[in-house]
């Protein structure tokens, strides 16, 4: 099977070398702290007042969305190359373990997408260069973490079905 990185380059239609183009540059001293906190402000503003999409809305309902902000900004200093506020906080960031529990689909990447395409382009301080870069990156993850999720949910349901066999197998040996 295709690993979750190469498939999540044929969903999102993001090659992996331009999805890492942000590791080429320190975007975090580039862009600054400061920046990046608007990003995500700008973004979960948006995100959590997504009336034309109520379905999207919805998957952040049991979410703060101050702490969602500071998760997120915390998570872009460390990403881009600044100091590990969000592992400070929350340890390692593991993001498909973190989305787990949520709605992760196609359409919610597209969404999420669309919504940190507008707070690139709304967010002051954001050069062509760095929101290009910063893009394909954010393009590949929200698949490579649809697609992630997708395979950890079918990794624990085959478990669950195996440990069903074994218990059937167990309670029949017992009765035999
Ligand atoms: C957290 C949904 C894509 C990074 C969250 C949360 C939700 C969510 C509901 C909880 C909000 C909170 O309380 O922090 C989604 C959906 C996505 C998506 C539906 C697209 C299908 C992404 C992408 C990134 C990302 C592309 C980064 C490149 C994060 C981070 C957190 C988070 C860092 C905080 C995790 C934590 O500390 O618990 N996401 N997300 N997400 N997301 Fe996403």
């Amino acid at each position: 099977m295709q690993n979750v990185q190469a498939r999540a380059c044929a969903a999102s239609g993001v090659a992996l070398e331009e999805a890492f183009t942000v590791d080429e540059v320190n975007l975090y001293e580039r862009l600054g702290e400061e920046t990046l906190k608007q990003l995500s402000t700008n973004f979960y503003n948006a995100v959590f007042e997504d009336d034309a999409a109520p379905w999207f809305k919805s998957i952040f309902a049991a979410s703060d969305k101050a702490v969602a902000i500071e998760n997120q900004w915390t998570f872009l200093v460390q990403r881009f190359g600044g100091p590990q506020l969000y592992s400070q906080r929350k340890g390692h960031p593991a993001l498909i373990g973190r989305h787990v529990d949520f709605r992760m689909t196609h359409a919610g990447a597209k969404r999420w997408i669309e919504h940190m395409a507008i707070a690139l382009a709304e967010t002051p301080g954001i050069d062509d260069d760095s929101r290009r870069r910063m893009m394909a990156y954010f393009r590949h993850t929200a698949y490579f973490l649809v697609l992630g999720v997708a395979d950890v949910r079918a990794r624990r349901k085959l478990q669950q079905q195996q440990q069903e066999q074994q218990q059937e197998q167990e309670q029949q040996q017992e009765q035999q």
